[in-house]
C-alpha cells in the first residue's frame, strides 16, 4: 500500500471564457480508476464532520464543487491535511486511507467520484481496526 504518498491533488481541465468556467473529468484521462459511482455532500451544517472512515479497496476523487473544506488524510503512520477550495482541483485518495472532512464553509458542496458501488463491507468504521489492518 502506498499510504498518503499515494494521494495527490489532480489539476482538472478548465475552459474559461466570458460566460464562465467549465471543467470536465474523463475516466482514463483525469482519474486513475474506473468511475462507478458519484455522490455529493451538501447542506452541511456548521461544524459538521464527515468521513471518519477508511476503505479497503475504494479509490476516490474528492472535489469541492462550491465553497471549501479540509480533508485530513491518515495512513496509520502519517497525517496530512489538504484544503480543497476549487472545482478544478480534485484530491485523489487511494485505498487504505483514513479520511476526515472538516471545516466546511456555508454552502459547500463536496462531490466524490468512486471506483465502485456502495459496499459497507469495504469500510473500516473504527480507527483502531483500520490501523491494525494497515
Ligand atoms: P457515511 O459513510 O456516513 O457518509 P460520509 O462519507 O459523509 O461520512 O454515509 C452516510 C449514509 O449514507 C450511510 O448510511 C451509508 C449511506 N451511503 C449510501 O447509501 N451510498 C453511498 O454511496 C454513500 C457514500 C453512503
Amino acid at each position: 500500500m502506498m499510504g498518503i504518498e499515494g494521494c495527490r491533488l489532480i489539476h482538472l481541465p478548465r475552459i474559461s471564457d466570458t460566460r464562465g468556467n467549465l471543467t470536465f473529468i474523463e475516466e482514463g484521462r483525469h482519474v486513475p480508476f474506473e468511475i462507478q459511482r458519484v455522490y455529493y455532500l451538501y447542506d452541511i451544517p456548521a461544524n459538521a464532520e464527515r468521513g471518519g472512515h477508511g476503505h479497503k479497496a475504494l479509490h476516490q476523487l474528492i472535489v469541492a464543487m462550491s465553497g471549501s473544506f479540509d480533508v485530513v488524510l491518515d495512513d496509520g503512520r502519517r497525517r496530512k491535511t489538504v484544503q480543497l477550495a476549487r472545482p478544478d482541483h480534485g484530491l485523489y485518495v487511494c485505498p487504505m486511507i483514513w479520511r476526515e472532512l472538516v471545516n466546511f464553509t456555508t454552502g459547500a458542496v463536496c462531490m466524490v467520484l468512486a471506483s465502485s458501488l456502495y459496499d459497507e463491507s469495504d469500510y473500516y468504521r473504527d480507527y483502531e481496526s483500520f490501523v491494525a489492518a494497515g
